[in-house]
């Protein structure tokens, strides 16, 4: 059995030679697979995610289907706050909806510290689970950047403008610290027992940083996002710092501490590298919707993604954001096939 150190995932991720461009999708597992939906059936994702056997089937999925070079855990960015009982739910079609919303200082005391092993012992026996299946292949841990899961605390669920949010990162900017450093300390707290159970990579999703101007970003969302990195650095494994429409952060991004960025499909892979500046690796960036679009289109675009990232090493191909529900499953292996057999960043000539 291959170790997942040595898997062509981790290696472009830590800028090495690989033998071809490896490939993986967020939101690879979920309801755009057939099999996802006989298995979920109607339930909350959050009764799925507490369900070992199943979370650890739908992490396999993917893997097995696509011959992806990586899985990446079934949960969701939510559940570490969902298992203090902060009292969020995730709907169908929706996303997290929070009952009570964080209001004022006296909510810090509903985001008591998190202990992984006795308030989310599901998701590490997943993890163990998914990771003795695997063998080779690395298993991808995640968590949700502060500023992203604030940002459902605040609003209570979904949001289009981040005034509540904003408003208080910038009225209250010491309660924004406590909370920063109370999800923070979740965060590196539930990252690390990932690893520690074998997960061979991490992932922290900031996916709507990019709502936020570079001050802001560098003002209140960074340090958090810094402080992750600084305190999981010494696990030893790649951490990917990935956000939406972030083109005008990817150089703060790139100061955070991760090995690799992940860039949606708005700044083409080579400008993102030079954005991101040397001595990271790059993750992405394939629009989503052109697995709506026609064999020819797709083709084109997945070759345009793969000229772009050229033959330098430190090229994990992805999607500029999450498999839609709708996609259809097909499209994404025309994807992983194509990138297999012309993907050349970090393939030795
Ligand atoms: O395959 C994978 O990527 C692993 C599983 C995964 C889920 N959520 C499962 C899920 C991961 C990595 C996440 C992270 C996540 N969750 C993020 C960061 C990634 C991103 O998309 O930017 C965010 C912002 C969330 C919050 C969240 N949870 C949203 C916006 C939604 C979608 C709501 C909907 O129904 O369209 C969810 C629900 C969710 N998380 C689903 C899945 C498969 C769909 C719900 C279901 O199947 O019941």
């Amino acid at each position: 059995m291959t170790n997942p150190a040595d898997s062509p995932y981790v290696r472009a991720c830590r800028r090495l030679s690989v033998p071809h461009t490896p490939v993986w999708f967020m939101r690879q597992a979920g309801r755009s697979l057939p099999e996802y939906r006989a298995l979920r059936g109607t339930g909350s994702i959050l009764d799925a995610i507490a369900d070992p056997a199943i979370a650890a089937e739908v992490t396999m999925q993917p893997v097995r289907r696509y011959g992806v070079d990586a899985a990446i855990l079934f949960s969701d960015i939510v559940v570490p706050v969902h298992a203090i009982g902060f009292g969020i739910d995730v709907v169908p079609g929706r996303g997290p909806v929070v009952a009570e919303p964080f209001r004022d200082a006296a909510d810090l005391s509903r985001l008591r510290d998190l202990s992984p092993e006795t308030d989310l012992p599901y998701v590490l026996e997943t993890v163990d689970r998914v990771v003795a299946e695997l063998g080779g292949t690395p298993l991808i841990g995640f968590a949700g950047a502060p500023f992203t899961v604030a940002s459902y605390l605040i609003e209570g669920g979904p949001s289009r403008e981040f005034t509540k949010v904003k408003a208080l990162m910038h009225s209250q900017p010491d309660l924004w610290v406590a909370l920063m450093e109370r999800l923070t300390a979740g965060s590196i707290a539930f990252l690390r027992a990932q690893v520690e159970h074998g997960a061979s990579a991490l992932q922290l999703f900031d996916s709507w940083a990019g709502f936020l101007s570079p001050s802001e970003y560098e003002c209140f969302a960074l340090p958090a996002t810094t402080r992750i990195m600084e305190e999981t650095a010494d696990l030893g494994v790649p951490r990917t710092l990935f956000g939406v429409g972030t083109g005008e952060l990817l150089s703060l991004m790139a100061q955070s501490g991760a090995e690799v960025v992940g860039v949606d499909w708005r700044v083409p892979i080579d400008e993102a590298r030079r954005r991101i500046g040397p001595g990271l690796a790059v993750q992405g960036n394939l629009d989503p919707a052109l697995t709506f679009a026609s064999h020819e289109v797709l083709v084109d675009a997945t070759r345009r993604v793969l000229e772009s990232a050229g033959t330098a090493p430190g090229h994990i191909f992805n999607l500029g954001h999450g498999v839609l529900p709708t996609t259809n499953p097909d499209a994404l292996q025309v994807v992983v096939d194509l990138v297999h057999g012309e993907g050349r960043a970090g393939v030795l000539q």
